[in-house]
């Protein structure tokens, strides 16, 4: 319809100018009315902001200290299961934090949800749920422990047989067991938005989720977790953050001034903030900075009203899916090329990017846009990332085609903002990317 108007638009213009060109014979005129029809042509076909809905009902407490208001959140009657990760939780003494906090409540717990959670696991943790009456979930951790607490919230409650179906025939919650969160980790927003990636190692995949059932009814944000994040997880998460913003900004304009702006803002702050959290996590102006801008990132307001791409963590999962490379670095490997391949598309924003948040200036829009890319890869250089898939397995070889093989079984053939990514390009990307 969009493109059907463009298209009459155009026409159009041709016309007019074809009359008033015999009308004025001389070249200036001709370079005069050109402009003002080609001006008037650009405006007339530009897309206006998008229609949208906006609702997250997840109350935010952020914060030095805020750990305790934990016991005002969670409902005093509730049968609570904790869950946390590896152990960080452990020897960081939040999971002491959270017991005191939650003293009056009935709780178990749940630890060993590593970093991608793992559907075996999950099912472990599924099967407490059902044989202790849990009514209340509460995630103590990362994107990993809050996203497979997602799972379970909508597993808790799911009615088919096979849990797994959840992910793999995409159904969405519209209702999941109720949960809270204590974030400690900034990066990947699940704190803040409903959806959730979840990992099943025996069949190499990882595949994502969501609903409106499943925002946290209250996520607690206390910057002092980051002091005792290690070098690697700070970078991840300043590298997640930054490619969640690209993702929903790098398409095409649509007059969204505010969301660019806000966007523009986020990664701005990004930028000043990484060298000094990565060179002392104790650095309290940074860390708050560094933990609002990472929800802020994935909280879906910045998406609202504008297209949004997506391509590049749809093929960064496959990478961690079949390598088992962090998240965050999976991206980093993919914008480069991924931009380039989708530069002619992306090229307005791009510029724009480039213009006002990296200060480029004094060259075409269409080599800006070209710096723009440099600069997003140095930015990732800058802060530790490696770019290339070479850097961390020497086991590419192929990896193309697995990667596009997969994409075609599941029918995923028109990813990103214009629906124009599908296997073959999605195996030319990866191509440059070793
Ligand atoms: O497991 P423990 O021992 O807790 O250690 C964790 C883990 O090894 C450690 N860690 C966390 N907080 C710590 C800490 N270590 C010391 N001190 C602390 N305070 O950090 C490691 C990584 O944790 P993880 O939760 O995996 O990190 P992140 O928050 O980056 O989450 C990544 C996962 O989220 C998914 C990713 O695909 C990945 O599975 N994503 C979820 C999204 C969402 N739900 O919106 C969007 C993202 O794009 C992403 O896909
Ligand atoms: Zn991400």
């Amino acid at each position: 319809m969009i493109l059907g108007d463009c298209i009459e638009q155009y026409a159009k213009g041709l016309l007019i100018l074809n009359s008033l060109m015999n009308l004025f014979g001389d070249y200036v005129s001709f370079l005069l009315i050109f402009r003002s029809i080609v001006g008037r042509n650009e405006r007339l076909t530009t897309i206006d902001m998008l229609s949208f809905e906006f609702k997250n009902p997840v109350k935010l407490i952020f914060g030095e200290g805020q750990i305790e208001k934990l016991k005002e959140e969670v409902p005093q009657d509730a049968k609570v299961l904790i869950l946390y990760g590896g152990g960080s939780v452990k020897k960081n003494g939040i999971l002491d934090q959270v017991k005191v906090a939650l003293k009056g409540n009935y709780y178990e717990e749940f630890g060993g949800i590593l970093a991608n959670p793992e559907y075996s696991v999950l099912v472990e943790a599924l099967e407490v749920i059902k044989t202790k009456n849990i009514d209340y979930l509460l995630a103590v951790g990362g994107g990993s422990v809050i996203d497979g607490v997602k799972f379970l919230s909508s597993a808790a409650l799911f009615e088919g047989d096979n849990p797994w179906d959840i992910l793999s025939k995409r159904i969405r919650t519209e209702k999941g067991m109720p949960f809270g969160c204590v974030l400690t980790i900034p990066a990947t927003g699940s704190e803040m938005n409903s959806g959730a990636v979840i990992s099943r190692s025996e069949i190499k995949e990882k595949l994502s989720m969501g609903g409106p059932g499943l925002f946290p009814q209250f996520s607690i944000l206390d910057p002092q977790v980051i002091a005792t994040l290690p070098l690697r997880q700070i970078q991840n998460g300043i590298a997640d953050a930054f490619v969640h913003v690209l993702e929903q900004y790098v398409t095409y304009p649509v007059d969204a001034w505010l969301q660019d702006r806000l966007s523009e803002s986020i990664l701005s702050t990004l930028i000043e903030l990484a060298p000094r959290i990565l060179e002392d996590p104790k650095d309290a102006k940074a860390a708050s900075n560094f933990m609002w801008s990472c929800t802020m990132a994935l909280n879906g307001l910045i998406q609202k009203g504008v297209p949004s791409d997506w391509g590049v963590h749809m093929i960064g999962h496959e990478l961690t899916a079949l390598y088992g490379i962090d998240h965050a670095r999976t991206l980093a490997i993919v914008l480069e090329p991924y931009y380039k391949h989708q530069f002619e598309q992306k090229k307005e924003k791009l510029a724009q990017l480039g213009t006002r948040v990296f200060q480029l200036s004094g060259m075409s829009e269409e080599e800006i846009a070209r710096q723009t890319i440099n600069k997003i890869i140095e930015f990732m250089h800058s802060i530790g990332i490696p770019t290339k898939l070479s850097e961390y397995t020497d086991d590419y070889d192929g990896v193309d085609d697995i990667i596009a093989k997969r994409f075609e079984e599941r029918g995923w053939l028109k990813m990103g903002e214009r629906k124009d990514i599908g296997p073959a390009q999605v195996r030319t990307i990866l191509q440059q990317s070793y």
